[in-house]
């Protein structure tokens, strides 16, 4: 059972690869660029999650944030309308999907933040060591195989300026029940093939990889999308607002 094996630490060699696009993937981009209603819950979505961290209060004047994952970009354009007047840029970068038109034009018309997006990986993110204030990644790492989300947990501190900040949100099952509803859930909302792997951890498991790189919490939300029920069991997620420790015990 996968939740038992997500705490090791010999998971380290690790691929590069880049995830590939697949006819879902360009549906997705298709229905959420194009369709209004597709867009709006999109938007009111990544709204509520950068909302529910508190992220506005964190953020810095002419801060950098990068935005891992972006997907159809919602979420780094809210990311800008919270940075709204502080002279910030935002990067989105995501491997496969392009931003969604409706999204692209609200970065543009609704925020005075820059919001650029670059095609890239997590695990190979297009930046100098230390230059970000800080790093957002909604609901990506449980899509990247074990080995490389520390990759992608030590790209982000190599890339973040000591002090810099990291919001996460993750779906967080925490015994078997809840990683197959949680897996579920998942492929039904992403259109995903029943096939699609999942590599989840609970919220504490996250807390103790953060903590092994260097990095601690600040605060801590939760959400459940479905309530438990006697027949069907949580499916949780956990959003975690977190800081680079000025020095980092992993060395990075
Ligand atoms: C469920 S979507 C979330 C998109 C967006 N963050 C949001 O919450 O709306 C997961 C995204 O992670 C991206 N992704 C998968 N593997 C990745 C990797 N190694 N590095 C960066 N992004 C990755 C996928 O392409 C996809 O756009």
């Amino acid at each position: 059972m996968v939740l038992t094996a997500v705490t090791s630490k010999s998971d380290t060699a690790v691929s590069l690869t880049t995830p590939r696009p697949t006819w879902r993937t360009h549906v997705v981009s298709w229905v959420f660029g194009r369709v209004k209603y597709a867009d709006t819950i999109l938007n009111r979505r990544a709204a509520d999650l950068v909302k529910k961290l508190d992220i506005a209060k964190h953020l810095q004047r002419d801060g950098l944030y990068v935005d891992i994952g972006a997907g159809t970009g919602h979420i780094s354009v809210q990311m800008a309308r919270a940075a709204y007047g502080l002279g910030a840029r935002v990067i989105g970068v995501e491997p496969i999907m392009k931003p969604a038109k409706r999204a692209v034009a609200r970065a543009k018309h609704r925020t005075d933040v820059p919001v650029h997006f670059v095609k890239g990986i997590g695990n190979r993110l297009p930046l100098p060591d230390h230059t970000a204030d800080g790093v957002s990644i909604f609901f990506v790492l449980h899509h990247i195989p074990y080995d490389i989300q520390l990759a992608v947990v030590r790209e982000i501190t190599r890339v973040l300026k000591p002090g810099g900040l990291l919001f996460i949100w993750e779906d967080t099952p925490e015994n078997e029940r809840e990683y197959a509803a949680t897996e579920v859930r998942d492929r039904r909302l992403n259109f995903e093939s029943r096939s699609e792997p999942h590599y989840y951890r609970s919220g504490d498991q996250w807390l103790t990889v953060f903590a092994e790189h260097g990095v601690e919490m600040i605060s801590r939300s939760y959400f459940e999308s479905c309530p438990a029920t006697p027949s069907r069991a949580a499916v949780r997620h956990t959003g975690f607002v977190m800081r680079r420790q000025t020095n980092n015990p992993a060395g990075i």
